[in-house]
């Protein structure tokens, strides 16, 4: 399982069940990195794209602890057992929100995150991989600037023990 997100300085992701910030670099990454795959997100995340729309030319896979809850183009998950269950795989992309990510970090072998060089108001966070022992980073792209902004692709793994 991978996971994909974009972060600021302190590992902050959101604020307000909404982006920090909308850079069309990270966009197009972001879709390079997804699209033809199948991607699990909270239905949190679900609200905050636009019109609440599932993402096209993906498989997405929504969870919610609602079981009544239904939303055309999206098969809907109700716990992380569920999950495991059914859609686990290699290819499967993880894109949040926060609650998502911790619960299946664990269950990841690559995180893409995009380095945001900025600290945003914000309430919520990701756990900070490059103080993790069980991550490395194994790529970074330059810089880029856009909108003011500086950011760097990056890639890290799981530390292979043993
Ligand atoms: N920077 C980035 O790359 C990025 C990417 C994605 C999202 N975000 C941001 O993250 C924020 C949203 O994150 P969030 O933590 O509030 O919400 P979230 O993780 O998107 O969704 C949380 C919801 O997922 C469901 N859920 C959680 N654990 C579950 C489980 N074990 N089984 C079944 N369902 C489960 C619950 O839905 P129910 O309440 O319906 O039961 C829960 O309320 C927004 O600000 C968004 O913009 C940032």
């Amino acid at each position: 399982m991978k996971l994909i997100v974009a972060a600021d300085r302190n590992w902050a992701i959101g604020n307000n069940n909404d982006l920090l910030c909308h850079l069309p670099g990270d966009l197009k990454y972001f879709k390079e990195k997804t699209t033809g795959k199948t991607v699990v997100m909270g239905r949190k995340t679900l609200e905050s794209l636009p019109g609440g729309k599932p993402l096209p030319n993906r498989t997405n896979i929504v969870m919610t602890r609602d079981a009544s809850f239904a939303k055309e183009g999206c098969i809907i998950v109700n716990s992380i057992e569920e999950l495991m269950e059914k859609y686990m795989q290699e290819d499967l992309m993880v894109l949040g929100g926060a609650e998502i990510y911790a619960k299946l970090l664990p269950y990841c072998d690559t995180c893409y995150i995009t380095e945001i060089d900025e600290e945003f108001e914000a309430d919520k966070f990701i756990p900070n991989l490059a103080k993790s022992c069980d991550f490395e980073k194994v790529w970074e792209s330059e810089p880029v600037t856009e909108k003011g902004i500086t950011y760097r692709f990056t890639e890290y793994k799981r530390v292979k023990n043993g």
